[in-house]
């Protein structure tokens, strides 16, 4: 998708359909007074006469448009103009383009950075509208044999009242646009069903990004002989019940003007199904435990972002695969692991797996030398029953880290809320026969994994985000939401402004 930048007359504009915001106040923002002037009125008619009310997500399509440049106009509602906040508006834009991407038009110009939404300038305006425009048109039909055209929506301009406002929307376009194709890539391979998303089709995604990439990125896989090899016996245990056989991989970008500039590791839970093991979890909803490799999905979607934007840091991505099942082979509860880090395990619940596979990789992640670790996983029932399906859960061993990922997520809209890692939570970790137990029983389901995997991630700052509320949504509209590609791109960008402060030294122009 494309998304031009204009400063032109909206009056004048040539495209299939003109959206256009409106406050409930009937105070017109600056592109709907320019289109009502030359219109006799049209915009202020309609709201007179009662057609169209500004509620919040209301739209209106009008399809002749008198005296514009535009094919049809379409009105959209900001609801009251003192809560048109974040979340305000972009059930606004999803409103919108959820309608545009319905019809049969290819090309759109929106006056959406007109918007008056407080402390949020127009960069982030437009590209909230970029994300909104890849969201709208995302199917996830392959498995269908009836299927609907796909949406024609391919260009989107951007009309932006102020000239002086026409770089910074083009700048947030462009990393919305990125971010929306992030996204994309990470609901797709969430989506994707248990018997096609396997640790090998994840590990052949990340062949192919690197094969796409024109050398940006390096692919490595570290298949079950190799991880015998090198004592990650922790993650293999975690495959043993399954035919499908475990994968450790591992993706790398240079970005950094230096090559030796410690990176930034992301590490994604990637249990491709989730029977729960011997622990077998109940029948009820269990087809959604596909959805148990979101995190190494969200690694995929930032790489993939990452990828569009090339922005000037090192980055390590790490995806620890395995699919968790029950057979004669399998872990069974009381059985004793030994970790790649040297400490064994009891796994006192073969449920609780994904930390047994990410903490194999997250000592993996030291031999990089990190300047930051950042983990990502559908981990806990209990982040549901904490945060529900808003807030992502965050814990970590450095406060600011801590800091910049609430920041990051503050500026994508994708957020995560702080969860406390106290000392005294870890003795509920403690076991009678292994230098750990795998679960921390009933209380802070979702602290004392995240304490499980603090033992391993003591030799850089660490953070662990707790997607099992946020990465995907269940019932009718049942599906992955591709978070938090947003906030990960973020805090990635985020590390690269600070090292523009830190150096001095301007990434080259892209
Ligand atoms: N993948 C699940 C967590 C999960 C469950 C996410 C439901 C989203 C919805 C994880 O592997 C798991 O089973 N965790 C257990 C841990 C328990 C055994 C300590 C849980 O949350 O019940
Ligand atoms: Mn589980
Ligand atoms: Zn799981």
């Amino acid at each position: 998708m494309e998304f031009p930048v204009q400063t032109a007359n909206p009056a004048k504009i040539e495209t299939a359909c003109l959206v256009v915001p409106v406050c409930r106040d009937g105070q017109l923002l600056p592109a709907a007074a320019k289109l009502d002037d030359v219109s006799e009125r049209l915009i202020g008619q309609l709201i007179e006469r009662g057609d169209f009310e500004a509620r919040l997500g209301k739209v209106l399509m009008v399809p002749f448009a008198p005296g514009l440049g535009a094919d049809r106009l379409m009105l959209v509602g900001l609801g009251e103009r003192e809560r048109c906040r974040e979340g305000a508006f972009r059930k606004a834009l999803d409103a919108a383009f959820e309608a545009l991407a319905a019809l049969p038009m290819e090309d759109v110009a929106v006056a959406f950075t007109d918007a008056p939404v407080p402390e949020r300038h127009c960069d982030w305006k437009a590209r909230m509208i970029a994300e909104a425009a890849h969201r709208a048109v995302y199917r996830f039909d392959t498995f269908k044999s009836d299927k609907p055209p796909a949406p024609s929506l391919a260009r989107v301009t951007l009309l932006v009242s102020e000239s002086g406002d026409a770089e910074a929307a083009r700048q947030g376009a462009r990393i919305g646009d990125a971010i929306g194709q992030g996204v994309a890539t990470a609901r797709t391979l969430g989506n994707l069903p248990g018997n096609v998303c396997t640790p090998r089709y994840l590990a052949e995604q990340a062949q192919a990004l690197s094969q796409a990439s024109d050398g940006a990125l390096a692919a490595e896989v570290l298949d079950e002989q190799a991880l015998e090899a090198l004592g990650a016996h922790s993650l293999l245990s975690v495959g043993r019940g399954s035919a499908q056989p475990s994968r450790l991989i591992v993706m790398r970008y240079q970005g950094a003007e230096n090559p030796d500039d410690a990176p930034h590791v992301l590490v994604g839970k990637g249990i491709t199904f989730d029977t729960g093991g011997i622990s077998l979890k109940p029948g009820e909803a269990m087809d959604e435990m596909k959805f148990d490799m979101c995190g190494a999905a969200s690694v995929f979607g930032a790489v993939t972002s990452v990828l569009a934007i090339r922005p000037a840091i090192n980055l390590v991505a790490i995806v620890a695969a395995a699919e968790n099942m029950p057979d004669g082979q399998a872990t069974k509860p009381g059985d004793i692991i030994q970790t790649l880090r040297g400490l064994s395990v009891e796994v006192l619940n073969t449920d609780a797996e994904g930390r047994l596979v990410l903490c194999d990789a997250l000592t993996y992640a030291e031999r990089f030398t990190p300047a930051s670790v950042v983990d990502i996983a559908t981990l806990t029932g209990a982040a549901i029953v904490a945060l529900g399906h808003h807030a992502t859960g965050l814990l970590a061993n450095d406060d600011d880290l801590a800091l910049d990922l609430l920041d990051a997520g503050e500026t994508a809209w994708d957020r995560a809320w702080h969860l406390p890692l106290w000392d005294e939570y870890q003795e509920q970790l403690d076991s009678n026969f292994a230098d750990l137990a795998n679960i921390g029983g009933k209380p802070a389901g979702t602290i004392t994994a995240a304490c499980f995997l603090s033992r391993f991630a003591d030799k850089f700052p660490w953070a662990h985000l707790d997607i099992a509320g946020t990465a995907w949504s269940s019932g009718k509209q049942k599906g992955a939401s591709g978070r938090p590609v947003g906030l990960l791109t973020q805090y990635l960008l985020d590390r690269e402004a600070d090292a523009v402060v830190e150096t001095g030294v301007e990434p080259k122009a892209k």
